[in-house]
C-alpha cells in the first residue's frame, strides 16, 4: 500500500479535525517553517520544482500560475479557493473540507504568502451546508490562535480569510464565474484574457486554485520539492485523491499516486464490479471527459496517459459503468445536466445542448431517426472551441465518445425503436 499524503490524517482513529488535533499531528508547522526560511519568491519556486499541477479539472502548473501575480507590492492580489465542487462523479474536496479543513487553512495560508496576497476567500458550494459550516469554525479557531488574521507568528505577514457560499450553480465552479459571483453578480463567464492573475476579483490580480491542489502545499514545504517530484512521473507529480463511483463493490475516495493504473485503481482499491458482472465504460475524470472502455484498463491515470488514451484526468471523479448500462440513457442524463447548467451567454453551447438533449432522450425513448446519430455528431462539432468558457466542449466530447464506442448502441435504440436495455425512465 502506497504512502498516503492528504488523507493520512483520515485514518487516525476519532480524528475530527480541529486545531489542537492537527498541530498535534504536525500541524501548521509548514507555515512557520515558511515564514522563517522561504521569501515569497523561493517558495513560489519550490512548488514550481515539485511539480504539482491543478486538481480542479485543467491541470495547470501551480507554480506557474503563482509566478504569473505581479510583484508590485502596492497593488492588492487575491487567493481564491474553489470549493465549488460541482462536476458529476466529484466528491473529494468535500471529504477534505470535512475531515481535515486546517490542512486547506495551512496551504491557503502558504499560498498566500508566496503571491502577497492579504485577503483570500474560500468559494464553497452552496449545498455543502455541513462543509462551510466546518469551514467557518476552524477558521475561527485558527484567528483565535493568532494563525489568521494580523502579524501571523510574528512573522509581519497578515492575512484575512473569509468563507463565502455558492447558490447552487455549476457554472460558478469556473474560475471567472466564480469571481463574478463572489462580486455579487450573477456567474457568468468572462472573456479571457484578460486571466485572473493580471485582472480577477475587483480586476485584482487572482489565484484561483483547487481544494486539493492548495492542499498538497504544506506538505511540499515539509518535505520537499524533490520527494513531491519523485511520486508519479515525470510531468504528472504528487498523488490524486480518485473519486470511484458506480457499478464497483466499494465506491469512495481512494488516494494513490497520481499515474495509478485504472485496473489496480478499479479492481483492487475499490473492489472490482459489482454482482461480477463485467465492465462496459470508464469516464475518468468526470462528466465532462470522454469515455473510455475495457480495453484502456491498463491507462494509466495520469493527464499525459489519459489524454494519449484519447480522454482526460479531469477532476479525478471516476465512474465506473458495467454491461447493464444503457450508453445512450447516460448521454441523455448527461446531456440533461448540461443543458441545465449552461448560463446561455453563447449561442453554440445554449442551443447546442437543448439539441443535444432533445436529440438523446427521443432515441432514448424509441422516436429517434437514423440521422439523429450524425445529427448529434454535427451539433457536438458546432459547440466545440467557440465559446467564452469549456462548458460547451464540455458538453460534446462526452457525446462524441458515447458514439465512438457504442454507436451500435444508438442504431439499436433507433432500429428496435425503444431501449434495449428495458430503460423505462423519462427525463
Ligand atoms: C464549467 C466548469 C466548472 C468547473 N468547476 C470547478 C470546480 O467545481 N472546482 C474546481 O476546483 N475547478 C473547477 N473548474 C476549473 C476552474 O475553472 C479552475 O481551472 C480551477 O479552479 C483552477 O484551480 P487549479 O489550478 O488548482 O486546478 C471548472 C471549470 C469549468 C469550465
Ligand atoms: S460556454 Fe456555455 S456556460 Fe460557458 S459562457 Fe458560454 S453559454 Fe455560458
Amino acid at each position: 500500500m502506497t504512502e498516503k499524503i492528504l488523507t493520512k490524517r483520515f485514518e487516525i482513529p476519532g480524528y475530527r479535525g480541529t486545531l489542537d488535533e492537527y498541530e498535534a499531528t504536525g500541524g501548521y508547522q509548514a507555515i512557520a517553517k515558511a515564514l522563517k526560511e522561504h521569501t515569497p519568491a523561493g517558495l513560489i519556486d519550490l512548488v514550481r520544482r515539485s511539480g504539482l499541477r491543478g486538481r480542479g479539472g485543467a491541470g495547470f502548473p501551480t507554480g506557474v500560475k503563482w509566478g504569473f501575480i505581479p510583484k508590485d507590492p502596492e497593488l492588492p492580489k487575491y487567493l481564491v479557493c474553489n470549493a465549488d465542487e460541482s462536476e458529476p462523479g466529484t466528491f473529494k474536496d468535500r471529504e477534505l473540507i470535512m475531515r481535515d479543513p486546517h490542512q486547506l487553512i495551512e496551504g491557503i495560508m502558504l499560498a498566500s504568502f508566496a503571491i502577497g496576497c492579504r485577503i483570500a476567500f474560500i468559494y464553497i458550494r452552496g449545498e455543502f451546508v455541513a462543509g462551510a459550516r466546518i469551514l467557518e469554525q476552524a477558521v475561527t479557531e485558527a484567528a483565535a490562535r493568532g494563525l489568521v488574521g494580523k502579524n501571523i507568528l510574528g512573522s509581519g505577514f497578515s492575512l484575512d480569510l473569509h468563507v463565502h457560499r455558492g447558490a447552487g450553480a455549476y457554472i460558478c465552479g469556473e474560475e471567472t464565474a466564480l469571481l463574478e459571483s463572489l462580486e455579487g453578480k450573477r456567474g457568468l463567464p468572462r472573456l479571457k484574457p484578460p486571466f485572473p492573475a493580471t485582472s480577477g476579483l475587483y480586476r485584482k490580480p487572482t489565484v484561483v486554485n483547487n481544494v486539493e491542489t492548495l492542499s498538497n502545499i504544506p506538505h511540499i514545504v515539509m518535505r520537499g520539492a524533490e520527494w513531491f517530484s519523485s511520486i508519479g512521473t515525470p510531468k504528472s507529480t504528487g498523488t490524486r485523491i480518485f473519486g470511484v463511483s458506480g457499478h464497483v463493490r466499494r465506491p469512495g475516495i481512494y488516494e494513490c499516486p497520481i499515474d495509478v493504473p485504472m485496473r489496480e485503481l478499479i479492481f483492487e482499491h475499490a473492489g472490482g464490479m459489482r454482482e461480477g458482472r463485467r465492465l462496459k465504460a470508464v469516464i475518468p475524470g468526470g462528466s465532462s471527459v470522454p469515455v473510455l472502455t475495457e480495453q484502456f484498463l491498463d491507462t494509466r491515470m495520469d493527464f499525459e496517459s489519459l489524454a494519449t488514451a484519447g480522454s482526460m484526468a479531469g477532476s479525478g471523479g471516476v465512474i465506473v459503468m458495467d454491461e447493464t448500462t444503457c450508453m445512450v440513457r447516460v448521454g441523455q442524463i448527461v446531456s440533461r445536466f448540461y443543458h441545465h447548467e449552461s448560463c446561455g451567454q453563447c449561442t453554440q453551447c445554449r442551443e447546442g445542448t437543448a439539441w443535444l438533449h432533445k436529440t438523446l432522450r427521443r432515441i432514448e425513448e424509441g422516436r429517434g431517426r437514423q440521422a439523429d446519430l450524425d445529427l448529434l455528431l454535427d451539433i457536438c462539432d458546432n459547440m466545440k472551441g467557440k465559446t467564452i468558457c469549456p462548458l460547451s466542449d464540455a458538453a460534446a466530447m462526452p457525446i462524441e465518445s458515447y458514439l465512438k464506442y457504442f454507436r451500435d448502441e444508438f442504431e439499436q435504440h433507433v432500429v428496435e425503436r425503444g431501449c434495449p436495455f428495458g430503460s423505462t425512465h423519462r427525463s
